[in-house]
């Protein structure tokens, strides 16, 4: 009778919660309408964090702030993956317990990313009894639904991927001292032979489902979508879901058999639902989410989750951001490797700021980036010191901007000679707000700081040209001239520290603390640039900057010059 009354409850739920949205033509619930959940993967606490855990939650971090600023609400979650023989064996190395170091690392993800400004809105740990209630829910509700059985499963398992392979995905290859051994051709990472007794997923049922859901192009950049078709292109085993409790005791216990404990990776992977509060049905149907990953956990993202979703008849994905791994020296970089960027150092060394900005203009989805010192350095100094620092510095400096403040727009004294640079200048800085938009809803934060770059040096090479220090002491024209290249400098330096601030807050604060921008007009939503160039009126013109700043950004070091 419970469940009877509970399924018509939910019924009801459901119904007057999702009338709040439309539908397309195959009744889901079209995800404009919501605000979007963005998430980082949850990561393994068997390690500190590295670069890469910090990028992609700096990426996904950079389209939630992109969202408040152009007025749309989202969420962002990340956190600690904490269970699983990869952490059991992990403590038993380091003589510690698993809930130790599970606390430990996990407070280090947390404070770097404080640190490093993640603004995110729930930092999960699968430790938490509210994510074991949703993880035994969502796993009672696939056995009702009878996609779980019990079987036996032999084959390779990939401990340092908590992984299960076919014979296919694994290589025999020699160890450093020349040891044969079996490893993974997509991680590198050795595999040992497993038999046992564990519950198995009906996977193979899903094939035709995620072929559909595939034409809803979800994966960002198509590319992965390629391999994921690729991946489909054969009949998929059954997964199995469970370890034996003797083997594995560090995890959620299968609700109906406590001999065996969930696997890990449907655990994890729940962490999305976990946020969203399921299974509370005041919040259903608890999504959509934006995924950011790795593609190192492509198959996880693309196959495993969303068959578990449509399993438990709840929405797959809207979005897998996918992106490409940093690389030292060539290699990739991970924690079983020890080959790791310190991010605590790094953000001491290039502030916190400089870190974010070289992540998300040098990350690529499609391709490996190597992490190194003279990157860093090139690219920096180039673009946040020379180019956005030194424009501050000329349009707010005492010997250009005595006044300190915004002057007047005054459109009738363009010198002829000036006319073609201005409407090429103008014409690029008014199409960047959408520009930046198209590249942000693309999730392609790279393509969006180049483009305001290319802007900031048009500026630059504007300002340089038209020298508005010399038109000081000249004709009349000649000074209005020069008063109003400074207003339009100031005005694009607003127009490019509003649309920085979602990559470096920091930065972008500093800018339009100088400018004197007050909060409200710190957002892309009914924001208007340029209106005096347009015979409009601005209400900065005439305004007192703020107080001065300093340097906007210190030029680094690059050992490269001493050589
Ligand atoms: O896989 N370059 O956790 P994990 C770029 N717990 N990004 C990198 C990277 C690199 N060299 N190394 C790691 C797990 N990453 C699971 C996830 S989610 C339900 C469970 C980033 O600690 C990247 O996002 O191994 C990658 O997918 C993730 O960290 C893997 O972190
Ligand atoms: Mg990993």
């Amino acid at each position: 009778m419970w469940l009877k009354r509970y399924q018509i409850v939910r019924r009801v739920v459901q119904c007057r919660y999702l009338s709040l949205f439309s539908y397309d033509s195959n009744g889901n619930v079209q995800p404009e309408n919501r605000p979007h959940l963005y998430t980082t993967p949850i990561f393994y606490v068997n390690a500190a964090p590295h670069i890469g855990h910090v990028y992609t939650a700096v990426l996904a971090d950079a389209q939630h702030r992109y969202s408040a600023l152009s007025g749309k609400k989202s969420s962002l979650s990340t956190g600690t993956d904490e269970h699983g023989f990869k952490i059991q064996q992990t403590a038993i190395h380091l003589d510690s317990n698993p809930s130790e170091l599970c606390l430990r690392v996990s407070q280090q993800f947390r404070m770097l990313f404080d640190a490093i400004g993640i603004s995110y809105t729930d930092f999960i740990r699968t430790t938490e009894t509210r994510h074991t209630q949703a993880v035994v829910h969502f796993w009672k509700t696939l056995e009702e639904k009878k996609y779980i059985y019990k079987g036996t499963y032999k084959g390779w398992y990939c401990a340092s991927d908590e992984a299960f392979l076919s014979e296919e995905q694994t290589v025999e290859r020699p160890d450093p001292s020349g040891n044969r051994i079996r490893v993974s051709i997509e991680s590198g990472h050795q595999v040992h032979w497993m038999s046992e007794e564990n519950y198995m997923f009906r996977l193979s049922a899903f094939r035709p489902k995620l072929l559909t859901w595939l034409q809803t192009n979800p994966i960002h950049p198509v590319s992965f979508q390629q391999i994921v078709y690729q991946w489909l292109e054969e009949e998929l085993q059954d997964l199995s879901v469970s370890r034996q409790s003797s083997r594995v005791s560090w995890g959620i216990p299968v609700p109906s058999d406590s001999s065996q404990t969930i696997y890990v990776w449907l655990d994890a992977l729940v962490n999305y639902l976990t946020v969203a509060k399921y299974p509370d049905l005041k919040y259903a149907p608890w999504g959509p989410s934006i995924h950011f990953l790795g593609k190192d956990i492509l198959r996880f993202h693309a196959i495993y989750w969303p068959a578990f979703l449509m399993a438990a008849d709840l929405p797959p994905p809207v979005k897998l951001f996918v992106h490409s791994h940093w690389t030292c020296q060539g290699v990739k970089m991970s924690k079983s490797l020890q080959n790791v960027v310190d991010p605590t150092e790094c953000i001491k060394q290039y502030t916190r700021d400089g870190l974010r900005y070289f992540l998300l203009r040098n990350g690529s989805p499609e391709r490996d980036c190597d992490f190194n010192h003279n990157s860093v350095c090139k690219l920096l100094n180039s673009t946040l010191a020379d180019a956005l620092g030194g424009l501050l510095n000329r349009c707010t400096a005492q010997a250009i901007n005595p006044l300190q403040c915004w002057p007047h727009y005054q459109c009738l004294n363009i010198p002829p000679s000036a006319q073609d640079q201005l409407q090429t200048l103008l014409g690029a800085l008014r199409g960047l707000p959408e520009k930046v938009d198209q590249f942000m809803n693309n999730f392609q934060v790279y393509k969006a700081l180049e483009a305001i770059d290319v802007c900031v040096r048009l500026s630059n090479a504007f300002f340089q040209s038209q020298a508005p220090w010399k038109l000081h002491s000249g004709k009349e024209e000649e000074k209005a001239w020069g008063q109003s290249v400074l207003y339009l400098s100031l005005e694009a330096l607003r127009l490019y520290a509003t649309l920085l601030q979602p990559a470096v807050p920091g930065i972008a604060k500093v800018i339009l603390d100088r400018l004197g921008v007050d909060n409200t007009h710190r957002i892309l939503k009914g924001s208007h640039f340029f209106t005096a160039t347009e015979g409009k009126n601005c209400c900065f013109q005439g305004q007192k900057l703020g107080p001065n700043c300093g340097l906007l950004y210190h030029r680094l070091e690059d050992k490269d010059q001493h050589n």
